[in-house]
């Protein structure tokens, strides 16, 4: 499969859109990543209330306070180290994730996907206490669409969530109002690796028909 064809088939192209964490330092032009965007704001939403909005690092000392941020919030964990020698699929992702932490401060851009503030309805009006939350399920299908059309693309990303560690933080240093949050950020770039297919468990296996359980439709 062509890594850079964006004439993929969409179920060739859905089933290939891995989290990307080796990327490569070399620019990337901005048109692609407003291509990128233009699809991801043709997402769907609550009411079509569209609440995404984009902060994108592009200057060297930004992207590196970012990644400083981001290496702290992992490395402050207080995990186990894990086995980053070994042969299974979380050893083989700690590597992918510790070479995103060493070389985040590199990668060309580093999108902020931000969320407009807003309560979800079923919280009544009188326990609506403090910030309400970003509308992840109205800004989630948005970032699905850029996932996809960066790999349609052949650029590199992976959705990462850590910044939640520092969000108050990350906020006051890009200037992002209180009425937002920041959803999602997205190292973008041109994969070191090669995209290949996902794993996941068959749909079948999550399915079912008319009841919980039930496994094929009819008795
Ligand atoms: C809500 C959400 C939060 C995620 N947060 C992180 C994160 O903080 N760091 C990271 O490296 N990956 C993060 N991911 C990516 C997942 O780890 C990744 O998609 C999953 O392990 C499957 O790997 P694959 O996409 O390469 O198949 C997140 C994904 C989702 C949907």
């Amino acid at each position: 499969m062509d890594q850079t064809d964006s004439n993929l088939s969409f179920f060739d192209l859905v089933g290939n859109v891995r989290a990307m964490r080796r990327l490569k330092p070399d620019p990337v032009p901005l048109e692609l990543i407003r291509r990128v965007l233009r699809a991801g704001v043709q997402a769907p939403s609550g009411q079509n209330t569209q609440p995404w909005a984009f902060v994108l690092l592009t200057e060297p000392e930004s992207k590196q306070w970012f990644a400083e941020r981001y290496a702290g919030a992992i490395r402050g964990r207080g995990r186990r180290t894990p086995d980053l020698d070994g042969r299974t699929s979380a050893s083989r992702q700690f590597r992918a994730l510790y070479y995103q932490l060493e070389h985040m401060h590199e990668t060309p851009y580093i999108l902020l996907v931000c969320g407009k503030r807003d309560w979800p309805f079923r919280v009544p009006e009188a326990e609506r206490v403090g910030l309400a939350p970003p509308s992840y399920g109205s800004v989630y299908p948005c970032v699905q669409n850029i996932l996809l059309a960066c790999r349609a693309l052949g650029l590199g990303a992976a959705l990462t969530t850590m910044h939640q560690v520092f969000e108050a933080e990350l906020q006051e240093r890009f200037g992002i109002p209180e009425e937002y949050g920041v959803v999602a950020t997205i190292p973008i770039g041109w994969p070191l690796g090669r995209f290949g297919p996902v794993r996941r468990y068959p749909a079948e296996d999550v399915t079912f028909f008319d009841a919980w359980g039930k496994a094929e439709p009819g008795e």
